[in-house]
């Protein structure tokens, strides 16, 4: 079931974005005493992070993933971990044990199978079922590190792939749509003008995964939520996707 919020901009997105994810947060530890997120990275949920880190949330019972990762060291300028450590987590009291990275300074190959690994252990399941996942979408269509054409378009089996992005001319680490469409909950958060032809193809348009990969995400008994700003909603019909409330 997917929906889609629209938002009158940017920091009403990241208001109603933080409010939904803060419900999630609070609806699962009080039903299951835990919740699992897999973050996205990129820019655009930085300022969701920001306002997520002075939330009354609870804390010691979260536990973050990352949907994908660059092939970068923790501490690199384009570290996912490191810009949602930065945006959110040493400003909020996360235990260190409920932080599970991508090793992104290892062999690509090795890292992914090490996430792999601890996801089966810590989900005790092949597929893990994340409570929410954060996702965002490139203005190619590539959503996680699934970007068009490449390997882990077509990834049916594999939850973590190694996966080399010509056009970056570099390898990512990252959750495959199996893994993402097992989720209880994927929130895309889009934000900007420069989305809105993306956002109406992937939305509106035929599916054609291969070149747009945001279609792939579709949860096959989760919901699929879309949190855009008006900028990136510029070009969708009225009724995009039949459930378009429009938020202040
Ligand atoms: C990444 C993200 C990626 C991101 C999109 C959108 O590692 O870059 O996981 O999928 O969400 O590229 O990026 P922006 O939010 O910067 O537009």
């Amino acid at each position: 079931m997917a929906s889609l919020r629209e938002f009158a901009d940017a920091d009403a997105l990241f208001a109603g974005a933080a409010a939904r994810f803060a419900a999630l947060a609070r609806e699962a530890v009080d039903a299951r005493g835990r919740f699992t997120v897999a973050l996205a990275g990129g820019s655009t949920p930085r300022a969701l992070y920001r306002l997520l880190a002075g939330m009354p949330l609870p804390w010691g019972a979260m536990h973050f993933f990352w949907g994908d990762e660059r092939h970068v060291a923790p501490d690199h300028a384009d570290s996912n971990f490191r810009m949602a450590c930065e945006a959110l987590l040493a400003r909020s009291r996360v235990p260190a044990a409920n932080v599970h990275r991508i090793r992104g300074e290892l062999a690509a190959t090795a890292a992914a199978e090490l996430y792999a690994a601890e996801l089966e252990r810590f989900f005790g399941a092949r597929l893990p079922r994340f409570d929410l996942v954060l996702l965002g979408m490139g203005g190619d269509g590539h959503t996680a590190s699934i970007f068009p054409g490449t390997r882990a378009v077509g990834e049916t089996r594999s939850v973590v792939v190694a996966n080399w992005v010509e056009k970056l001319a570099a390898e990512r680490i990252t959750l495959t749509a199996p893994a993402l469409n097992h989720a209880a909950h994927v929130m895309f958060l889009v934000s900007g003008a420069d989305k809105s032809a993306v956002l109406r193809e992937v939305i509106e348009g035929p599916f054609d995964p291969d070149r747009l990969p945001a279609q792939l995400i579709r949860p096959e008994s989760g919901a699929c939520e879309w949190f855009v700003d008006r900028a990136a909603a510029g070009e969708l019909r009225e009724n995009a996707l039949g459930d378009r409330s429009c938020a202040s």
